[in-house]
Parts: C-alpha cells; sequence; structure tokens
C-alpha cells in the first residue's frame, strides 16, 4: 500500500491518501479504531450499491452500524435537492457533530457527499472512497466539493478537505471502459503538466495493460495523486499555480457546453482540450516539434476522436468568456514548454484562440466539424 500525506499549511490540515489494491476494509479498521461513535453514514448511489450490495458488511468495521443512503445515479442529480435529501438524511437518523460521513462513488457521489458533510452542523468528518479513476486521481483529492446550478456546472460549492482518501485500484475492475478512458484523461494530464516519469512510465502502454498490470496501476495513480497533491498545497484555494490542473479544460469546457453535455464525457473533451493546448503551445513556439508529436500520438492512441456540430465564431466566444478562467483581461490558457512542464499564460484573447480552433481543425487531428 502507497500513501500520500497531504499538508495544508493554510488551515493547518493534515491527511492521508491511500492506495493499494484490496486494502479497503483494513484501512478503515484503522480510522475507527479509536472512534467513540456508535454509527456511520454512508452515501452512495444505485449503480454501486447494484454492484456491491454487500459493501456494508464486507467493508466496515464489525462494530459499527452503518446508517445507507443510496441516491440515483447521474450528473443531473448533482444538485441541491440531493444535497436537502442528505440533510434530510443525517436529520432523521440522528447523526451529530461527531458523525462520519462516507462517501462512495465517482466523483458525482464524493462532490455532493463532500458538500454536504462541509455544511451540515457547519462541518462533519468525511471520508472519501473513490471508485472511478477520474476520482481516484482527481477529485478524491483537493478539497472542492460542490453542486451544480441551472446556470452552470460546480457553481456552489466549499473546500472541504476529507478525513481520509481511500484508493481501491479493485472497484475499478467494473468500471466501464468509457469511464476508465475519461479517467485516464485526468491522470496522464498530471504527467503533463508535472511528472515527464509518469508519462514515459504510460507512454507506448495501451490501457489493457495499464489496466491488468495491478503494480503499474498503483504506482501510476500514486504518481498522479502525488502531483494533485502537491499542486494542492501549494496553492489550495487556486489562487495562482493550482491553475496548472485546468490543462486541457478551455477547449474541453467549450466541447462539453457546445453540445450540451451530450457527446462527451469530460475525461473525453479534455483529451482532446490537451491536445489542441499542446499543439498551441507548439504553434506559439514554447514546445518543441518532437515533444508535440509524442503527445499527440499519445493522446491519438486513446482512440478519442469526435466530429462536433458546427460552430460561429460568437458562440464560441460567448461560450469560451463564461467559464471560470476567463476574467475581463481575458483567457489563463495552461500550455506546455515541455513534457511535465505546464506554464500559465494570462491575458489570452478568446478572438486568438478562435483564430488557433481554426488552423486545429485543419490538422485534422482529434477533432472535425460536421
Ligand atoms: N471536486 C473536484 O476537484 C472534481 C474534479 C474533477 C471532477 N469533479 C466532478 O466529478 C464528477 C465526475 O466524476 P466521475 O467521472 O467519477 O463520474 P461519476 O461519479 O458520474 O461516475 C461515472 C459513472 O461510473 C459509475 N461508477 C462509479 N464507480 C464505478 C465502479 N467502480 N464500477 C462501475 N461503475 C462505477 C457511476 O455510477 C457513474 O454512472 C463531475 O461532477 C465533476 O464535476 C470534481
Amino acid at each position: 500500500m502507497k500513501t500520500i500525506h497531504i499538508d495544508l499549511p493554510g488551515n493547518s490540515y493534515r491527511y492521508q491518501v491511500k492506495i493499494g489494491s484490496q486494502i479497503l476494509s483494513s484501512v478503515l479498521k484503522d480510522n475507527f479504531l479509536n472512534y467513540s461513535e456508535k454509527r456511520i453514514f454512508l452515501v452512495t448511489n444505485s449503480t454501486l450499491h447494484a454492484l456491491y450490495p454487500e459493501f456494508e458488511q464486507t467493508f466496515l468495521p464489525e462494530k459499527l452500524e452503518s446508517e445507507c443512503l443510496i441516491l440515483p445515479d447521474g450528473e443531473q442529480y448533482k444538485t441541491l435537492e440531493t444535497v436537502s435529501r442528505i440533510f434530510d438524511f443525517l436529520v432523521d437518523k440522528k447523526a451529530n457533530r461527531k458523525s462520519i460521513l462516507i462517501a462512495f462513488g465517482g466523483g458525482v457521489i464524493g462532490d455532493i457527499a463532500g458538500f454536504a458533510a462541509s455544511a451540515f452542523m457547519r462541518g462533519i468528518a468525511y471520508i472519501q472512497i473513490p471508485t472511478t479513476l477520474l476520482s481516484q486521481v482527481d477529485s478524491g483529492i483537493g478539497g472542492k466539493t460542490g453542486i451544480n446550478h441551472k446556470a452552470g456546472k460546480n457553481l456552489i460549492g466549499a473546500f472541504k478537505q476529507p478525513l481520509q482518501t481511500i484508493v481501491d485500484v479493485d472497484f475499478l475492475k467494473t468500471l466501464p471502459e468509457r469511464e476508465f478512458i475519461a479517467g485516464y484523461a485526468e491522470l496522464i494530464k498530471h504527467g503533463f503538466i508535472r511528472d515527464p516519469y509518469l508519462f514515459q512510465l504510460l507512454n507506448h502502454k495501451n490501457l489493457n495493460e495499464l489496466k491488468s498490470d495491478e503494480e503499474l496501476l498503483i504506482e501510476s495513480i500514486f504518481r498522479s495523486c502525488e502531483v494533485k497533491a502537491r499542486v494542492v498545497e501549494a496553492d489550495e484555494k487556486e489562487t495562482s499555480q493550482r491553475a496548472i490542473l485546468n490543462f486541457g479544460h478551455t477547449l474541453g469546457h467549450f466541447l462539453e457546453t457546445h453540445t450540451n453535455y451530450k457527446q462527451f464525457l469530460h475525461g473525453e473533451a479534455v483529451i482532446i482540450g490537451m491536445d489542441y493546448a499542446a499543439w498551441w503551445s507548439f504553434q506559439q513556439g514554447f514546445l518543441d516539434e518532437a515533444d508535440f508529436r509524442i503527445i499527440h500520438d499519445h493522446l491519438y492512441s486513446l482512440g478519442i476522436m469526435k466530429t462536433i456540430p458546427p460552430v460561429t465564431r460568437d458562440e464560441f466566444i460567448r461560450i469560451i468568456e463564461v467559464d471560470k478562467k476567463f476574467s475581463d483581461e481575458g483567457i489563463r490558457f495552461i500550455g506546455l514548454t515541455g513534457i511535465g512542464k505546464a506554464r500559465i499564460f494570462d491575458r489570452i484573447s478568446s478572438e486568438s484562440l478562435w483564430d488557433n480552433l481554426q488552423a486545429y481543425f485543419q490538422t485534422g487531428a482529434l477533432l472535425k466539424l460536421a
């Protein structure tokens, strides 16, 4: 088992991320050794409950009783109503300030349950058990929690660090292929922005090789989480460096919005967004051609190629400018100066990104217009 220590000096808080295979019950047992309460509160969704119906009996410490809330599955339930359901559940079951909430699921469950934990009785402890590759390398670390509003994704939220995050790769065995690729986007992103060795580990490996090689999978997730952990430690509230985690997300956000969140999983949009951002960096003379080709070939090998509906310049600019990465001074765009070296470019104009996008379409890379 591998452990990452996260130290947040800003709020004098430390916690650990445990990573391994079949580690969940023993890690949970250790967590609750000195716990004085009799019950824990589990939040999960219907898909995970169907796949792991014996979760409570198998993984939770015997001496504890658990209360379980099963939410419907889907991003469309990442709402205030669902948070309200969690509050009702906690009140009905007489949870108190010392109660611990466990979030068992992907990023959606982690985000909603974490947000509920941040507000219930002004904040109770919670443990993250992320079950998608995306949540294991990304949303399970960093303390961002939240819900969607009809005006935009993740508009309402809070920073709430967990008591612990437990990454058990065994759960990935049931994860659908498409979700695995989407999570891989965030995993390899951490290699592109900060860890060339992580990229070297995975370059020339296909995803089936990664899935079936448990040691490689754990090492890759560990290194990827390390990158996120160190970035978050340095800049918990995203005042500066944390922005590098948005590599690939400017175009990614546009693709998801332009297609009404129906055509792309988030990670799929990020794969194309990273290809575009690497190409942009090469075009601007920051990234040399050889590195661009290596990055492009790797992303191309993931097999994500999409055709999107036509878009006008005005539509593009409107979407890009509602993104959180836009300010009056322009877009904060994340580019690369090498593999493992991200750089923040401020004050990039939406118009110049549009012009670049037209040229990117001409390369016929991963994106085409219908
Ligand atoms: N808080 C953060 O820092 C942060 C970072 C990135 C993304 N997010 C959020 O995370 C969410 C996306 O997370 P996600 O990609 O994990 O999606 P998700 O939680 O919707 O999970 C994807 C699908 O996989 C299913 N699933 C989960 N684990 C499974 C398993 N082990 N076996 C089989 N099926 C399983 C889920 O039920 C769901 O149908 C978005 O809402 C996004 O905004 C948050």
